[in-house]
């Protein structure tokens, strides 16, 4: 039997999904886009899942980019809506209450790029490479690279990586601010879970309130985004967690959230 094009295992409330296309260096066509949006949205809503980490099936890629073979026969109006396909499934990894963690294992380039980008931050093994090489193909990124990128590392550094297509090695990315940590490939998930397990010990809602408070903060004039914030810090004092966390603060022992 075919192996899925999408795997998911989850253990200690902790579901890895592996794009699994390693003979295309897991490149995105329209069908594995599809199957990544359905376990995106099966995840959001599954309770024993807290926190997801997403890698790629392999030692060589995390994704290539998007599907070259199927993008060179779209017409304008396929392309257009391949690229909002793409940019749905990494919005709904950006807007999902719950944390996600991109593990970057190898090449993460064009769509793979755009996809480590929409997850919260990124963790990669020595051997990544990260680049938005869509101008070697005569187009541009339309996963959201060309606007997530320049948010996360400013204008002219985008610039630079998008119009010379250059690969930027996992410690030029750690330098840059695009990765968050470099490890060895073999200790990589390792690692991804290991910070998902610290974690996992904090008020759940309350980071993902803070997820949502920073995603649409960074889309707002600063003065509407800090009194976005204060609402959302007065909501969380309805929670049980805030009298949980603050009593347990003072009663010197170890919170025990319920998320609720
Ligand atoms: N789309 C479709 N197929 C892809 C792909 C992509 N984005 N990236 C890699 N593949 C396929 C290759 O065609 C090859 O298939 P084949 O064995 O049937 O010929 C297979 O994956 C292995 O890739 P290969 O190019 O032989 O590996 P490499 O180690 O020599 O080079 C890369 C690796 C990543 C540098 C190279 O594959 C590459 O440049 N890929 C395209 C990257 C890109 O432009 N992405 C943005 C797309 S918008």
């Amino acid at each position: 039997m075919n192996e899925p094009i999408v795997k998911t295992n989850t253990k200690n409330e902790i579901c890895t999904v592996t794009i699994n296309r390693p003979e295309n260096l897991n490149a995105l066509n329209s069908e594995l886009l599809d199957a990544l949006a359905k376990s995106i949205e099966e995840i959001s809503t599954a309770n024993e899942i807290k926190i997801v980490i997403i890698t790629g099936s392999g030692d060589k890629a995390f994704v290539a980019g998007a599907d070259i073979s199927e993008m060179t026969e779209m017409n304008p109006v396929q392309a257009l809506h391949f690229s909002r396909k793409g940019q749905r499934l990494l919005g709904k990894i950006e807007s999902m209450e719950k944390v996600c963690i991109a593990a970057v294992n190898g090449y993460a380039l064009g769509g793979g790029f755009e996809l480590a980008l929409a997850c919260d931050f990124i963790y990669a093994s020595s051997n990544a490479q990260f680049g938005l090489p869509e101008v070697t193909l005569g187009i541009i990124p339309g996963f959201g690279g060309t606007q997530n990128l320049p948010r996360l590392i400013g204008p002219n550094r985008s610039r630079e990586l998008i119009f010379s297509g250059k690969m930027l090695s996992a410690e030029q990315a750690e330098i840059w601010g695009i990765v968050n940590k470099v490890v060895e490939q073999d200790t990589l998930l390792a690692e991804a879970k290991n910070i998902a397990t610290t974690m996992l010990k904090n008020g759940l809602t309350a980071i993902g309130f803070a997820k949502e408070t920073i995603r649409s903060g960074l889309n707002m004039p600063k003065n509407e985004a800090i009194l976005h914030e204060s609402s959302i810090f007065g909501g969380l004092f309805s929670t049980f967690d805030q009298k949980e966390g603050m009593s347990a603060f003072l009663e010197k022992r170890k919170a025990l959230f319920s998320n609720v």
